[in-house]
């Protein structure tokens, strides 16, 4: 058995005051109304592992209203005993993570299993990642790689960082109050971070790959899934890149080429499903995607992450709905949310712990089910 979350407090977080909710390992089955707080509770969990939601960049909605300060706590079992970790937030102040009452060193290194365990999320936002724009498939890579090397993390912030800087200098010298010879250092060093990232990417976009075909193939059908890394410009031929696009960059005043231009793309059958791919494969790439994160983080760090699944089962046919439930209970930890707890068969559910979140004051009821 590897690390799982045991318990959860929420103080102040989004519509809970003040409520502990106890987890069992295995199935997490989270049951309730409309607008009760079960997305928040999935949400919280997230937060409280990584120190940060995935939920919104907005972060201090997650403050309940009327309130200036939220913190989570959490009980995470480990194979020799347990960590007590914590997330205290006010927005506008530096958020200070703790383990076993000591301060993290850095957020960074907090999210990238600080607390002991990694959690994989799929909020129904998520569907950007196959549907959206190529910000959105960066956006899941950066995160997933973070999550693992907190280096990475800190190369992606300090690469993007760079590039502001110099698309700033780049609007100095287009208006004439900068030489041009001052780029020179400025893009030795976005192409040393910028090459770090795309490393990180590539490396992990190959990884992910038969990942993503095994379990793709699993929940649609035989075709071959597949990923592919799109440069703006490949790693041998960055710095040059960048070097000649220097004239058409200064007159636009932005950084024309680098990570931050890349994209994946994730085709089934040689078909690119971002252009082409219903909605309902649209979906299942992205279903599918988070399992191969899953299956990514395992082979990384021998352990499973915690699967924080929101609302996924209303929207699929019986037969995947099964094959869903049988990867949850297969899991370490799966927390999954729906209206309707009948997604799930009734053998199913007795062995999972059902969470019960009903309305008024929000009063969290937990019934351990055979394996709690
Ligand atoms: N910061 C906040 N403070 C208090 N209540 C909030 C906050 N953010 C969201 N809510 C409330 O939480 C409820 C939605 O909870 P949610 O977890 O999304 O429900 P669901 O059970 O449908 O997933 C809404 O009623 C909303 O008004
Ligand atoms: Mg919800």
């Amino acid at each position: 058995m590897t690390a799982y979350l045991q318990a959860l407090r929420m103080i102040n977080f989004r519509n809970y005051a003040d409520e502990t909710v106890l987890l069992s390992p295995g199935l997490n089955v989270v049951v309730g109304e409309n607008a009760l707080g079960k997305t928040n509770l999935l949400e919280a969990i997230s937060f409280a592992l990584t120190g940060s939601t995935p939920r919104t960049p907005k972060e201090n909605e997650v403050v309940r209203w009327d309130q200036d300060f939220c913190r989570t706590e959490a009980r995470v079992a480990l194979e020799d005993g347990g960590r007590k970790v914590a997330v205290g937030y006010a927005p506008g102040q530096k958020k200070r993570p703790t383990v076993d009452g000591v301060p993290a060193t850095s957020l960074t290194n907090y999210a990238a299993g600080g607390a002991g365990v990694r959690v994989i999320n799929f909020f129904p936002d998520d569907l950007r990642i196959v549907k959206g724009a190529p910000a959105d498939r960066r956006e899941f890579l950066d995160a997933l790689i973070s999550a693992l090397r907190p280096a990475y993390a800190r190369a992606a912030a300090d690469y993007a960082r760079a590039v502001q800087q110099r698309n700033q200098l780049l609007r100095r010298i287009r208006d004439g109050f900068s030489s041009e010879r001052t780029l020179a250092t400025w893009d030795r060093k976005v192409v040393e971070l910028g090459e770090t990232v795309l490393k990180g990417r590539v490396a992990a976009v190959e990884r992910l790959e038969p990942f993503l075909a095994d379990s793709l193939g699993a929940l649609y059908g035989p075709e071959k899934a597949a990923l592919r890394y799109s440069y703006s410009a490949p790693l041998e031929t960055y710095a040059e890149a960048l070097r000649e696009a220097r004239g058409a960059d200064i007159e636009r005043g932005t950084t024309s080429v680098g990570p931050h231009r890349d994209n994946f793309e994730v085709s089934l059958g040689g078909v690119d499903l971002t252009t082409y791919g219903s909605q309902g494969q649209q979906r299942l790439a992205t279903l599918a995607l988070k399992f191969a994160a899953r299956d990514y983080v395992r082979w990384a760090t021998g352990e499973d992450p915690i699967l924080l699944f929101d609302d996924v089962m209303s929207e699929l046919d019986e037969q995947r709905r099964e094959y869903l439930a049988d990867y949850f209970l297969q899991s370490v930890q799966a927390v999954i949310s729906t209206t309707n707890p009948e997604y799930f068969r009734p053998e199913v559910l007795q062995r999972s712990r059902v969470i019960r979140i009903s309305g008024g004051p929000v009063t969290v009821s937990t019934m351990a089910g055979a394996r709690g």
